[in-house]
């Protein structure tokens, strides 16, 4: 165990050498010694369960960041990008945009994706039998999430090339510790973006697509009686709604299968018995989740861990402290694909929750039960290499032999 002094001295903005490669030794030391625990230029991070939830729960944990991101981000494309998304503003842009995005993805049309999730994961798995030697990132995880929201927002198959690239240089500016090149390359990935954008928006607009499933085309017209979005908040709408979706399902999947190799017992039981998959993908996301943080601002006072914390305090939400928490999971650190019940936090709480988690959890089955049906042995092929970033934790390279 990490002493207690060391969990004291803890800090996202200068975290231990051995934090990126694995951090819940860390998580599991503050929550034992500074559950709430205080962080650098103020605010507090929450290592347990309990007050994660009360967090996401609370009325006055506000997700308006424009004080936070000013000074980060300055007067720049990628500050108006995160403080215009609807995952970083209250209601009533909130409710709105939340609202017309929610009838896109409901459990109606997530069966209509399936099929076309079920023929791509087929044709990438039938394109890594005949490699053999993959780099399952690239070759498999990024594929199936930039087919599915490219789909949603029906972006023409030529044009999702560079996608992946801003999306992972746009959610890199959220990062606690930003270099002058994250900044740069963040703000040139808005600018391309929303270059990108204009020109696909004006020709939605010309001729617009099916009400029902296209999030485009509903992110234009707005609620059918409501008031539509404003030329800038559409843009930065569908920036949000094609990054939220990509790299975390990446994520997803290639963590996923590297706490499989890691726990081969695991891996043996969910071939044995494929009905686990479900059960499987959610401890998949307990245990090693894509998303690690979140953040709220308070409007007014809270008491979290018998400390009464004054409004204006910063919360940082530990989702993958939380989803380590003995009190909450019985043996946290053992990744096991039966596990029930599993109120993991990886999709965040309360109003804000993931709006497109049950696709993210239809994607990972289908990736899941295919790629363990089709090959018998899959074995690492080389050293995976971690995006070595603290908020979205995943594998840059994950090098695989398959059989
Ligand atoms: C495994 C994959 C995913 C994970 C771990 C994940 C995680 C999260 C988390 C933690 C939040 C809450 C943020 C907060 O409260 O501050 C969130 C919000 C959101 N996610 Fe996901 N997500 C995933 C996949 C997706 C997909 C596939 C989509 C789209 C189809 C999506 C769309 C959204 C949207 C639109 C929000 C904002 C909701 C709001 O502010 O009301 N996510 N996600």
């Amino acid at each position: 165990m990490i002493p207690a002094a060391a969990a004291r001295d803890f800090q996202l903005t200068r975290v231990p050498a051995d934090f990126l490669d694995d951090p819940y030794p860390w998580y599991a030391a503050l929550r034992a010694h500074d559950p709430v625990h205080a962080l650098e230029g103020g605010g507090v991070f929450l290592a347990r369960y309990e007050d994660a939830l009360a967090a996401y729960r609370a009325p006055q944990a506000s997700s308006d960041k424009k004080a936070e991101f000013r000074p980060k981000l300055g007067d720049s494309p990628l500050y108006e990008h995160h403080t215009t998304s609807l995952v970083f503003n209250d209601p009533p842009l909130h409710t709105r945009v939340r609202r017309i995005i929610m009838g896109a993805v409901n459990q109606k049309a997530i069966a209509r994706m399936e099929g076309n999730v079920a023929r791509l994961v087929d044709a990438l798995l039938g394109e890594m039998a005949a490699k053999r030697e993959v780099n399952f990132i690239d070759d498999f995880a990024a594929q199936i999430p930039i087919e599915v929201i490219g789909n949603l927002l029906d972006i023409p198959h030529a044009e999702r090339g560079p996608l992946r690239g801003w999306s992972v240089a746009i959610l890199s500016g959220l990062e606690p510790k930003l270099s002058p090149e994250m900044l740069a390359a963040g703000n040139r990935a808005v600018t391309e973006f929303i270059d990108y954008l204009k020109v696909l928006v004006a020709a939605r607009r010309r001729k617009p697509g099916d009400y029902e499933t296209d999030v485009l085309t509903r992110l234009i017209q707005g609620e059918k009686d409501g008031e539509s979005l404003s030329e800038k908040e559409l843009y930065h709408q569908c920036i949000f709604m094609l990054n939220a979706g990509h790299e975390t399902t990446t994520n997803l999947i290639g963590n996923g299968v590297w706490a499989l190799l890691q726990n081969p017992g695991e891996l043996a039981r969910l071939r044995a018995d494929p009905a686990l998959v479900p059960s499987a993908i959610e401890e998949m996301l307990r245990y090693d989740g894509p998303i690690q943080l979140n953040n709220r601002r308070l409007t007014a006072p809270m008491t979290l861990g018998g400390r009464t914390l004054p409004a204006g305090t910063s919360l940082t939400i530990g989702i993958g402290a939380a989803n380590r928490d003995p009190a909450q999971f019985p043996e946290p650190e053992r990744f096991d694909v039966g596990r029930k019940p599993n109120r993991h936090l990886a999709f965040g709480q309360g109003e804000h929750v993931c709006v497109g988690m049950n696709v993210a959890r239809m994607e990972g089955r289908i990736a899941l039960a295919g790629l363990i049906a089709r090959f018998r042995q899959i074995e690492l092929a080389g050293t995976p290499e971690r995006d070595r970033r603290i908020r979205f934790r995943g594998f840059r390279k994950l090098p695989l032999r398959l059989t």
